[in-house]
């Protein structure tokens, strides 16, 4: 048994995920985390939500709430979508916490105490009117360039050019509209990340296990133009980690909190502190997941992400660790995923567009979406929902091939035998050439699901159910029992655990599914099976079972223009 960490990019806190952004860091995370629980692995799931920022003060705001209120509720939000896609994180937590504030601040003093840390004076925008400093996306003007008068402090929308703030001409606040602006000098703390450059650089590149999306990304940054820079790592903002070392004040930094990206990874370690807070366990809990001199030299970490997150976990958080000079524990394995289209065009939160977390769950059950976006994980390149395709694969791999099979099998079992698993008959040369047909399956099933290999996992799944069917269908035990009911007897035995075997390995796709297959057969034994031999002769003559609900709906024609023209514009 094997310990195993996995944690998840933690959502902003600013709005409902859609579905391109579960499909790329929880959904395959929580496929993962559920498969190596299955093998009876110990696994720590960490997941949490990412609450500092601009992007939360702004949000709030708009809301007219507090922000601190505004995250309480958005949390409570997102935890219950979460529990609606039956994602099994161990915990779920919150980069405010006061764990993330004091860890935080303690990886800021490490840092500073190994020389790492430089304070550097910069002259910034202040608003006058919203007593705040403002973040140069956040002053709008017009371009000096192309003279388009909503141009950002960053770059102008309309021409591309790249612009600082005080190149805009009649700057104003975007908050507030305010042109009382000045330009004010601040002091603000750089991570020296060149110094760790051969380190990071000597660590990526031992990771010749890694998939080639988290690899190349980390080294462009390395290597492109200057490239690793120092980064600023505080921000003149009231919502974040104050500024402290370690227990200490910083002098000269009061007012200021840690840039959003310097605490949200730390809380991957702050969130299994709570974690343990949560049940009442003491520090060394934790600790033996995310200390190596505290036992977690045996524990194989990994991290899932979408591609645009991988520099901050292959550059960034490894510089805080690494930097800090005590012993946590790094990442083992970097699985990142590419983008996921949708209609024929990008899913936008701001525009609204395309499908999110909490409309999915009131249109259809949470193993439809699982199943077709696990099934379609944009791994080696982008990938594109479609209503025809989502259409197509619920209607053919979960409502046709398996829940076909598991209705067709205990109904007739039902009319033919009663509530009771048939006695009679042997398997002859058909059931032992499917157990060495599902055998050679279910191996590759199982190292596509170690290898993280998503869509090839789901493909393997698939193939499993498809060959149940084909059996079903040749052997036509609704034929052969007019005849020789012993031998319909023997074949409806077999399908019967095939249909145990079948929850057990599609749980980490389907649970729910998984669940209602299970109760089915009258078993609640999830061993996961070694010997396809003795899984599929598990459960006895004489074992009782019933018939289920229907596992799966087929979604109709006019489901689907319906829903394609709902959520086709924007979200209201
Ligand atoms: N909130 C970020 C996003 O949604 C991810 C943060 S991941 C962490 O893209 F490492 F910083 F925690
Ligand atoms: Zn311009």
């Amino acid at each position: 048994m094997a310990r195993i960490l996995i944690t998840s990019a933690i959502p902003y806190i600013n709005g409902i995920k859609h579905l391109g952004n579960l499909v790329g860091s929880q959904l395959p995370a929580d496929l993962f985390a559920r498969y190596c629980r299955a093998r009876g692995h110990e696994v720590m799931f960490i997941c949490a939500t990412d609450e500092h920022g601009t992007p939360a003060e702004l949000a709030a705001a708009k809301a007219g709430v507090p922000v601190e209120e505004f995250c309480t509720d958005m949390h409570k939000v997102q935890s219950d979508i979460a529990a609606g896609f039956r994602l099994s994180f161990d915990h779920f937590g919150r980069s405010s916490s006061q764990r993330n504030h004091r860890l935080t601040q303690h990886f800021a003093g490490a840092l500073d105490r190994a020389g790492l840390i430089a304070e550097v004076s910069e002259k910034q925008v202040f608003s006058i009117d919203d007593n705040r400093f403002l973040p140069d996306r956040y002053i709008t003007g017009t371009c000096p360039n192309c003279g388009y008068t909503s141009a950002r402090g960053d770059q102008c929308e309309n021409c591309t050019k790249q612009l600082d703030p005080t190149d805009l001409i009649n700057p104003r606040s975007s908050i507030s509209g305010s042109t009382n602006l000045e330009v004010r000098e601040t002091k603000h703390l750089y991570l020296k990340q060149r110094a760790l450059r051969e380190r990071l650089q000597a660590w990526i590149d031992s990771k010749t296990d890694w998939p080639i999306l988290t690899t190349s990304i980390a080294k462009k940054w390395l290597n492109d133009g200057d490239g690793l820079q120092d980064r600023g790592i505080t921000r003149d903002l009231y919502w974040g980690v104050p500024v402290r070392k370690g227990d200490q004040p910083w002098p000269g930094m009061e007012g200021k909190v840690f840039y959003v990206w310097f605490d949200a990874p730390i809380e991957y370690i702050a969130c299994t502190a709570e974690w343990a807070d949560a049940h009442g366990l003491p520090d060394t809990a934790w600790q033996r997941w995310w200390r190596t001199d505290k036992g977690a030299d045996d524990v194989t970490y990994y991290q899932f992400m979408g591609k645009d997150n991988v520099p901050f976990h292959t550059l960034s958080f490894p510089a805080t660790i690494m930097g800090s000079g005590e012993p946590w524990k790094l990442v083992d394995y970097i699985k990142s995923f590419n983008y996921l289209n949708y209609d024929g065009g990008q899913f936008s939160t701001s525009q609204g567009r395309g499908i999110f977390m909490d409309q999915a769950l009131q249109v259809l059950p949470p193993d439809y979406w699982r199943w077709w976006l696990l099934s379609h994980a944009p791994e080696s390149s982008d990938a594109e929902f479609t209503w025809e395709n989502f259409q197509a694969s619920v209607n053919k791999d979960l409502a046709d091939v398996l829940g076909n099979l598991v209705s067709r099998v205990t109904k007739f079992a039902t009319s033919k035998f009663g509530d009771t698993i048939p006695a009679g008959g042997t398997p002859g040369p058909r059931e032992a050439q499917l157990i060495t047909d599902l055998t050679t399956q279910l191996r590759a099933y199982e190292a596509n699901m170690a290898a993280m290999e998503v869509r090839k996992s789901a493909a393997d799944l698939r193939a499993i159910w498809v060959a149940g069917n084909e059996y079903l269908q040749a052997a036509a035990p609704w034929t052969v029992v007019k005849t020789n009911p012993d031998q319909a007897a023997a074949m409806i035995r077999l399908a019967m655990n095939l249909i145990r075997l079948y929850a057990i390995i599609s749980r980490p796709f389907i649970p729910d599914a998984a669940a209602a297959m299970m109760q089915a057969v009258g078993s609640d034994d999830w061993t996961w099976p070694e010997s396809l031999e003795s899984a599929l002769t598990f459960l006895p003559a004489g074992h009782p079972f019933s018939v289920p609900e229907n596992l799966f709906r087929k979604i109709t024609d006019e489901e689907r223009a319906d829903w394609q023209a709902r959520f086709a514009g924007i979200r209201t």
